[in-house]
């Protein structure tokens, strides 16, 4: 028998560029076109975001080729709507030398991320969020994906952006309960990283609420540097990006309980307030930061309450199968005091003893 081993180079460091700014989106395309002056260009949007001014912006009096997912939202996030994509691409010849635009929210920033990854072993993809949660999080990281009759994405790849364009101005048209619910992940980041972004949150709410172009640019701003940090030194989620997922546990294990009625800035607001309540049962403090939580999630109309249809036992059973469980328990991402992740034993995600989290259920279902 002989061996020959092949070597694969370590891939050159990427990098790519978040431009941030408010009513720029109609020189968004002759960006693109000048960063890659070869490539031809895809659209994906969705059916909501295609009626928005938000697509005439982009385009102007251009037009070029698109898909527009129908229905919108996670109802369409799978794999038949990446099959249709791809063939309408094959179909008018779309080659290697592509670039596909995603305009649209998390699910279509996730979609058309894993359409690049996957078309012709891989094209690149600008993405342009039009949400609070792809503004902040989706749109950046380079996770793509589509959910499985059986679980959320369960089909993904990292698939990094070579460019992403962030137009706060674009979120104007965008549903009050969507832009609530998507700035829990504002919250997260500036809970888990900058203890001064979470005051810069609390003093500019009613602003923010209003959507004023200033303190919207700012936490896009915050968000990205947050976010961008964290990744820049573990891409592949080995270590520090599970910081990231802060409220995550519970969270999805609610979001998951409700059949994914409830938004998933809600079940990440309600995982929050486990996180804290956690925290405290544990000893380490954060009973201020509690209240102050509880206040700002109402002025965000986010409504806590867990109803009476999930039970402990449901989300205990969801925790245990969660995919960075350890022997069928979860890792809980804990903050040390607003600002720091707890990080012991090397590790940014520990165990909880089990009463604690029944305890911080009980506590949540009924409250
Ligand atoms: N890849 C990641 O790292 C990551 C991170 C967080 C969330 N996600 C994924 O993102 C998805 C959720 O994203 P989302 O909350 O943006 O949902 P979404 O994309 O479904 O958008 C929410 C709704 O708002 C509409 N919409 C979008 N932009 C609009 C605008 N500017 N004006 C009017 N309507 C607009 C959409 O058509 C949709 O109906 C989930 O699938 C989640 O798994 C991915
Ligand atoms: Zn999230």
């Amino acid at each position: 028998m002989q061996k020959i081993k092949v070597k694969i180079p370590a891939s050159p460091a990427a990098s790519y560029t978040i431009a941030i700014g408010s009513n720029f989106l109609h020189t968004v395309l002759a960006q693109i076109k000048k960063l890659f002056p070869e490539k031809q260009l895809f659209l994906i949007t969705d059916g909501n975001v295609a009626k928005t001014k938000n697509l005439k912006a982009l385009l102007g009096k251009e037009n070029i080729p698109k898909f527009v997912i129908t229905p919108a939202g996670e109802k369409s996030k799978n794999i038949k709507t990446v099959i249709k994509i791809i063939e309408t691409m094959e179909k008018q010849a779309f080659g290697r030398d592509t670039a596909v635009i995603a305009l649209g929210g998390g699910t279509v920033g996730d979609m058309a991320g894993f359409v690049a990854a996957i078309y012709k072993r891989g094209v690149d993809v600008v993405q342009i969020p039009t949400t609070t949660v792809a503004q902040a999080d989706s749109a950046i990281g380079g996770k793509t994906g589509v959910d499985s009759l059986i679980s959320k994405n369960a089909f993904g790849s990292f698939k990094n952006p070579s460019a992403v364009f962030i137009d706060v101005s674009t979120l104007k048209t965008l549903n009050e309960k969507q832009f609530n619910a998507g700035l829990v992940e504002s919250i997260k980041h500036a809970l888990i990283a900058d203890e001064k972004y979470f005051d810069f949150l609390k003093k500019n709410l009613n602003d923010i609420l209003a959507r004023k172009s200033k303190p919207l640019e700012y936490i896009a701003m915050k968000n990205c540097k947050i976010k961008a940090s964290v990744i820049e030194e573990d891409p592949f989620e080995k270590n520090k990006r599970r910081s990231l997922n802060y409220g995550h546990t519970i969270g999805h294990a609610v979001e998951s309980a409700s059949n994914y009625k409830f938004l998933h800035g809600q079940s990440v607001a309600i995982g929050i307030i486990a996180a804290n309540i956690i925290e405290q049962k544990l000893g380490l403090g954060g009973k201020e930061r509690l209240e102050e939580l509880k206040d700002i999630f109402e002025k965000l109309k986010i409504n806590l309450e867990i109803p009476k249809s999930i039970t402990k036992k449901q989300i205990l059973d969801i925790i245990s199968r969660d995919k960075k469980a350890v022997q069928k328990w979860p890792r809980f991402v804990l903050l040390e005091k607003t600002g720091k992740v707890l990080y012991r034993d090397g590790q940014y995600a520990h165990k909880v003893e089990r009463n604690i989290v029944e305890e911080t259920i009980d506590i949540l279902i009924n409250q």
